[in-house]
């Protein structure tokens, strides 16, 4: 049985986690920590996280930048693994990620789910082919009118493995109304829609001369998310320090 502690425990992904671990016999949340908490879960709640002295194999964050640095202290006092799902992290505390991985079992994710870390591969073999071969790429990316960050983590991990399979080459373009010339060719386009309670779908796109090929993964529900969290607390109990991803996960 892992023990998890959820961060962010009263936010829409802290409860689709809670509704998940329910039905897991292999798992339990055995506290959770927000700042605000109306008593509603049936685990304790603590609103200072330092008073969270409940004993877990690991933490699952779905909570905002601005708890992160806190969260990361807390996690290394008490050499705590700890999942990290909370996107739109500064330049800053993507470094503080990779010390923090020398003492404590870190896994971070801008996307949880199993099919986006299985698309973060393909789009690689296709790159490989296709931005060789002169093929532009683009990624669009769409969420609901919630989301605070723009453009998606996931967009930014899905460009960057594009990147890295050729030989980090290329850059990043947000916004094409500053400037009125051509693509250049060692650009990645990243385009984002807000609208209305879609929960998440990103298309990377490979155009060449009269032929388009589209890899496209839509979430239909938060579930999927909350799936991947808790296989990568389950995986992350009682792991040696050092940086994970969902890659370790899938292949176990
Ligand atoms: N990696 C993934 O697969 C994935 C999937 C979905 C969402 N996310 C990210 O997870 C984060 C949370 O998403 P959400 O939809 O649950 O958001 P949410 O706003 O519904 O929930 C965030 C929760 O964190 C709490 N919180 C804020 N500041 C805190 C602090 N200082 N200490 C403790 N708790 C604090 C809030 O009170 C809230 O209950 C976002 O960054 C989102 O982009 C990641």
């Amino acid at each position: 049985m892992v023990k998890i502690i959820m961060h962010g425990c009263n936010g829409h992904m802290g409860q689709v986690i809670s509704d998940i671990v329910e039905k897991d016999p292999n798992a339990q949340i055995v506290a959770g920590i927000d700042i605000a908490d109306q008593g509603k879960n049936s685990y304790p709640v603590f609103t200072n996280i330092d008073d969270c002295q409940v004993e877990a194999d690991a933490v699952i964050d779905f909570s905002s930048p601005k708890a992160f640095d806190k969260l990361m202290d807390y996690c290394e006092k008490r050499t705590l693994p700890v999942v990290l799902c909370t996107t739109g992290l500064n330049e800053e505390q993507l470094a503080r990620v990779e010390e923090s991985a020398k003492k404590i079992a870190v896994l971070k994710s801008a996307n949880m789910s199993l099919g986006i870390n299985t698309l973060l591969k393909l789009v690689q073999d296709a790159a490989r082919v296709l931005a060789t071969a002169g093929f532009d790429m683009e990624i669009v990316e769409k969420h609901h009118n919630l989301k605070v960050d723009a453009p998606s983590g996931t967009a930014l991990a899905l460009a960057d493995s594009l990147n890295e399979a050729m030989d980090n080459q290329y850059h990043y373009v947000y916004d094409r109304s500053q400037r009125r010339e051509k693509r250049d060719a060692r650009e990645i386009g990243i385009s984002a829609v807000r609208g209305g309670s879609i929960v998440g779908e990103h298309e990377v796109i490979f155009a060449g001369q009269d032929e388009v090929i589209e890899f496209k993964h839509t979430a239909y529900s938060k579930a999927v998310f909350g799936k991947g969290a808790v296989e990568a607390a389950k995986y992350l109990a009682g792991k040696p320090a050092g940086r994970y991803d969902m890659s370790d996960v899938i292949e176990g």
